[in-house]
């Protein structure tokens, strides 16, 4: 079978870059989306520093709040990898945090354009093609503060929730067309947006974790990739929880 091109929305990212490496070692035609502020010159960079530890990841820039951007990010991935996209993983994200009652719009906006908006450009683009081919995997990154609620992330933890909602109504919508979609919900892992969070509240927050540590993004690249395989094709409209047991419903 010929090799799946997969792409990584925020590819080059805390998550992101795990995620590559490990679809990469899985066999995927991986392709890193990126947009870090329209510095190319450090998606290289990144690139250049995958390649050293092993990993051949492709690189396409794009800005996933922006339509426009998003169809030009699917025209280089054609290009660089060769083919249309069988994998979209829509793993790009931000936080804004604070607490609602001082919350200002611009909060909110940011948050459901990059985390919510991103996924509706993007998947778009991608889904028609799929179904034309009968083939497709579609997993949405979002997190264990959509299921639970987080205290200073109104914006986020509905963005995020939003997102299983898409997941599992276009679930229903692809499944006869072999399309899977489905959500990966990865607790507390320790990236640099994990690492924003002031030291005393990251120490207040491992205390809850069962498991009794922060994940590792390799443990959701795992999940990922897991997702992404042709043996997952039974799994569609699910949430997959990855959080060293925080929340458990
Ligand atoms: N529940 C209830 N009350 C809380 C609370 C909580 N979890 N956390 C703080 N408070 C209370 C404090 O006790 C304090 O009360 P008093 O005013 O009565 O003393 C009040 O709220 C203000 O607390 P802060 O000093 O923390 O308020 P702040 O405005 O300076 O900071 C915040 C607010 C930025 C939201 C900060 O609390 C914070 O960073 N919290 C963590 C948010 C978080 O978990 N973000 C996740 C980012 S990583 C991610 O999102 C990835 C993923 O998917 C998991």
């Amino acid at each position: 079978m010929s090799q799946k091109i997969a792409l990584v929305t925020g590819g080059t990212g805390g998550l992101g870059t795990y995620i590559c490496r490990t679809l990469a070692t899985a066999g995927f035609n991986v392709v890193a989306g990126y947009n870090s502020g329209g510095n190319h010159d450090k998606a290289k960079a990144w690139q250049a520093e995958q390649k050293e530890a092993g990993f051949d990841i492709k690189v396409a820039y794009g800005d996933v709040t922006s339509a426009e951007s998003c169809a030009q990010c699917i025209a280089t991935v054609e290009e660089v990898a060769g083919g249309p996209v069988d994998v979209l993983i829509n793993n790009a994200g931000i936080t804004r945090d604070g607490q609602f009652k001082k919350m200002s719009w611009e909060q909110w906006d940011e948050v459901m354009s990059a985390n919510l908006d991103s996924m509706f450009h993007m998947t778009r683009l991608v889904i028609n093609p799929m179904i034309e081919k009968g083939w497709g995997r579609i997993i949405n990154i979002s997190s264990v503060n959509a299921q639970k609620g987080q205290f200073g992330q109104c914006n986020y933890s509905a963005a995020k929730a939003g997102i299983h909602g898409f997941t599992k109504a276009l679930a229903q919508e692809v499944a006869a067309k072999g399309v899977t979609v489905n959500t990966v919900s990865p607790g507390y892992v320790m990236t640099p947006m994990v690492a924003k969070i002031a030291e005393e509240v990251q120490a207040k927050i491992c205390k809850t974790i069962p498991v009794g540590r922060f994940g590792t993004p390799e443990e959701i690249g795992r999940m990922v990739t897991f997702l992404a395989e042709q043996d997952s094709g039974y799994i569609t409209g699910a949430d997959m929880s990855i959080n060293g047991g925080l929340h458990m419903h």
